[in-house]
């Protein structure tokens, strides 16, 4: 996470520099929590071979107190391209803070969602690993896929995206037999639940969505409300395939697991109708994976 906020924030501020005609004028080296960045990449030797030395010009990146990391130059600066330089940096600093604090707020919602995730598993004890899997397989499907999500998103909100199972009773969850009208009422509940549980953390306000349209189908038939195709999040859609094949091929109280082999024939079965023919195309290319994997 860190690297890729870094290093969009410095793509950023490069650009911002070639904004500003500097691109020319000097060469640089921002080094911030040991991630190393020099610029312009292709005359990056020149740093080694002391142009630092005769040009020195060094800022230490301090953030509340501790030094995060070092920025330096070397080649010729007039005076407004040095104002311009050191507000880009303060700029850099102000996006720092910010990434600290979310990180740290990020880290206490995880603590307590991966808490959740635990009672529902507890609760549900036949959707134990369900959540992981769920994950590990949206991501490698992302990656097909021009999603506008990070790597970070797509993990959390697959992680996440059954987490209003806990508002729901242990007997529905665990029922062996058929549910009756009631039953099913109740448990379609849960996407619409998990929503209104991130909706208090601005760190997943983005991922709502996304959790509250899991069980939509691309024809409309779907709940919460009935979205139909491209209406649907995509991460929603994506997550919709994977959840669907973690659940074909996992015990339920209700029946037993498919092979991997009758599960996939299931998918390409709803394709269109229920689930995203693009994303089960894709999913069904990875085959030989699951196959494997699966042994
Ligand atoms: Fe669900």
């Amino acid at each position: 996470m860190a690297d890729q906020f870094f290093g969009k924030t410095v793509e950023e501020y490069i650009l911002q520099l070639k904004k500003f005609n500097l691109d020319l004028k000097f060469v640089m080296e921002l080094k911030v929590q040991g991630r190393l960045l020099r610029w312009p990449q292709d005359i990056a030797g020149n740093l080694d071979n002391n142009v630092i030395r005769l040009y020195p010009g060094h800022i230490k990146l301090i953030s509340e107190g501790k030094r995060i990391g070092d920025y330096r130059w070397a080649g010729y600066l007039d005076y407004h391209q040095q104002t311009v330089n050191h507000l880009l940096l303060d700029n850099l600093l102000t996006k720092f803070q910010m990434f600290e604090q979310a990180r740290h707020s990020l880290s206490c919602g995880m603590g307590v969602l991966n808490s959740a995730i635990k009672a529902i598993e507890a609760k549900d004890h036949y959707t134990k690993g369900h959540s992981d899997r769920v994950s590990q397989l949206a991501m490698k499907i992302s990656d097909m896929f021009d999603v506008d999500y990070s790597e970070y998103d797509i993990e959390i909100a697959s992680k996440l995206h059954d987490i209003g199972k806990i508002g729901v009773s242990e007997i529905i969850l665990c029922k062996p037999g058929l549910l009756t009208e009631q039953e099913i009422t109740e448990i379609r509940k849960h996407p619409e639940i998990g929503a209104n549980i991130l909706k208090p953390l601005p760190i997943f306000e983005h991922l709502v969505p996304v959790i509250r349209h899991h069980h939509e189908k691309i024809d409309g038939t779907g709940y919460p409300d009935g979205l139909a195709g491209d209406d649907i999040p995509l991460l929603s859609r994506i997550i919709a395939v994977a959840d669907t094949f973690d659940a074909l091929t996992s015990n339920r109280p209700y029946r037993q697991a498919m092979s991997t082999e009758k599960a996939l024939g299931v998918i390409a079965g709803v394709k269109g109708s229920q689930l995203d023919a693009r994303i089960v195309d894709t999913f069904l290319s990875l085959r030989e994976h699951l196959l494997t994997a699966a042994n």
